[in-house]
């Protein structure tokens, strides 16, 4: 029987994206930034935002009951460790993602129940196949996605150093590799892989700036290409971070036999993606696959898949799985040439 306790636990998650908005406005008016040199006062923060005070005011007031900031005084408020992941410049920033999840991805939610009806992508309900091609005809929404992606990536790279030995390639490609994120801090760490980061030409630009920038860009070099066509052989080992989730078994092993093609018969394959339970049960972690795996069904059109359910596609794909290491929220799953 339905009780109080639950409805009003109910009413809160009904009302979930309420917090995705006022996140979003704290992230589009840089109060992270303007509050990391210090505490500060609504007046300051309305002067240097252009905001209303009093609705500032109120908004910093709701930042405070879910951890963004905290009131020191009357009138005044501090960042807390939360609230400095909005800092676009701090090291786990997810600035941009809160500005992804409002700007594109609450949107898009809120059609999925004509996708849970048909099956299909947002994209294919405007008749675009590919979510990625409808995604480049705006190249602002490349760049917001772009920036999101690396973020993530950044937050997971260090358990994703930590659950692989990378020291036994020589030269590692990244397909999917986006602008470099993973690739470039797999090569800092290993002095003397060579790097080959294969993505679409869109993201030339950015991956030639960030190889540059850390330092890495005489091993590591960026190789624009489609996936579905044809992967260059370079490389002794391939990774995909966050590739074969976006699409559905078809596509998934297209890209997967041509990752075969390309490596050698003692080749390394490297999955990064989250791992579905066989049975989820209601914790953070569970919650988040389902929610990734709802995200991958509105959006590109893929699937969270279990341990199984890798093992069977890599099967069918020429690979064997080898071993499963834990990388925080996310798994490297190794594979071999069957
Ligand atoms: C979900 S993102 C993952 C990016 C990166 N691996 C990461 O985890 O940060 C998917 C990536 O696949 C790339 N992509 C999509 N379609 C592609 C294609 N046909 N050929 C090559 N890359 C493609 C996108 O440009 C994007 O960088």
């Amino acid at each position: 029987m339905s009780s109080q306790v639950s409805a009003l636990r109910l009413f809160d998650l009904i009302q979930s994206q309420r917090v995705t908005a006022v996140i979003y406005v704290a992230a589009r008016l840089g109060l992270a930034e303007l509050l990391s040199y210090g505490p500060q006062t609504v007046g300051k923060l309305a002067k240097a935002t252009g905001a209303d005070e009093r609705s500032l005011g109120r908004l910093l007031t709701a930042l405070s009951t879910i951890g963004i900031c905290s009131r020191t005084g009357e009138d005044r408020y501090a960042l807390t460790d939360m609230g400095a992941c909005l800092d676009s410049s701090g090291k786990h920033s997810v600035k941009g993602w809160a500005i992804l999840e409002a700007e594109l991805i609450s949107k898009s939610w809120s059609g999925m129940l004509e996708s849970i009806m048909t099956g299909k992508t947002a994209a294919q309900l405007q008749g675009v196949d590919d979510s990625f091609e409808l995604m480049g005809r705006t190249p602002e929404i490349v760049d917001k996605f772009n920036v999101a992606m690396v973020e993530l990536t950044r937050l997971v790279t260090p358990n994703v150093l930590q659950s692989y030995d990378f020291s036994g390639i020589s030269h590692l490609m990244d397909v999917g590799g986006g602008s470099g994120e993973l690739l470039g801090a797999i090569a800092q760490q290993n002095r003397k892989l060579r790097g080959t980061v294969f993505d679409l030409p869109r993201c030339a630009e950015a991956a030639g700036k960030h190889l540059q920038q850390i330092g890495v860009s005489d091993r590591v070099e960026f190789v624009a290409g489609d996936f579905f066509k044809s992967i260059p052989a370079v490389a002794d080992a391939v990774i995909l971070k966050s590739i074969i989730h976006d699409w559905n078994d078809d596509r998934s092993i297209s890209i997967l036999r041509n990752c075969r093609q390309a490596l050698p018969s003692n080749g390394k394959l490297l999955l990064v993606e989250r791992l579905m339970p066989e049975k989820p049960t209601a914790t953070d972690e569970d919650k988040a696959h389902a929610m990734s795996d709802l995200n991958m069904m509105r959006g590109p059109g893929g699937c969270e898949r279990t341990e199984r359910q890798y093992r069977e596609l890599l099967e069918q794909s020429g690979f064997a799985l080898v071993k499963v290491n834990p990388a925080g929220r996310f798994n490297l799953i190794e594979a071999r040439p069957a």
